[in-house]
């Protein structure tokens, strides 16, 4: 099974890393093949709406690194995205590749519009927010929404909420955020053997 993981924070050791790294730790015992990304690396635009992946090619025709990204995440089993929530929503990092995911839909004269991904693609969001829990739900549900959309079928929720400091998440006390993550990761990869 082929996991890939985007980091979505500038922050390589942060809250969702943390979280990102826990969820690939256990898949990686589990069997896995663990490909990351870290996002803020990247030399990446936004989608240019050239439509050339509809008119021209089934492919993103960008050549930066976000194409690598695309490529990996075409052939991946499991897509895991890892964001901070950035004023009521995902980080810009993130977004760029959320854009660019418009080349795998088909060109919309095919109604319903389909996907170019193979099916049973399964998705993994993994949020962290200062403020609680009753605030932002509505981004997960967006994403879920729009993932979807793009061609997975299976989504699994890790939100991380009244994370206020600064210190990255396995130096405090959030056990269960840790907990939710390897369970997550033993939902989604079947162990080899
Ligand atoms: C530019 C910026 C915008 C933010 N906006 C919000 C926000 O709207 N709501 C919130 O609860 N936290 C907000 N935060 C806090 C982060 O979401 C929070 O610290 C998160 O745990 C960071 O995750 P990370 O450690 O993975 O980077 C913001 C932080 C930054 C730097």
């Amino acid at each position: 099974m082929k996991v890939v993981a985007l980091f979505g924070s500038p922050r390589a050791n942060g809250n969702t890393a943390t979280l990102a790294k826990t969820f690939n730790k256990t898949a990686e015992d589990l069997g896995a093949d663990v490909q990351t990304f870290f996002l803020n690396k990247l030399d990446a635009k936004g989608c240019q709406a050239c439509d050339a992946c509809k008119t021209k090619t089934d492919h993103c025709v960008i050549k930066d690194d976000m194409a690598k990204v695309l490529e990996s995440v075409k052939n991946a089993d499991v897509l895991v995205a890892a964001t901070p929530i950035y004023f009521a929503d995902i980080s810009a990092q993130f977004k760029i590749f959320v854009d660019r995911c418009y080349s795998y839909l088909e060109p919309f004269e095919t109604i319903p519009k389909t996907s170019r991904l193979k099916t049973g693609k399964k998705f993994v969001l993994i949020t962290a927010q200062n403020r609680g829990e009753d605030m932002f739900a509505e981004v997960c549900t967006k994403y879920r929404m729009i993932f979807e959309f793009f061609g997975f079928q299976e989504t699994h929720l890790i939100r991380g909420c009244d994370l206020r400091e600064t210190d990255a998440l396995k130096t405090k006390n959030r056990q269960d955020l840790i907990d939710l993550s390897k369970e997550a990761a033993k939902k989604v990869v079947k162990p080899v053997g």
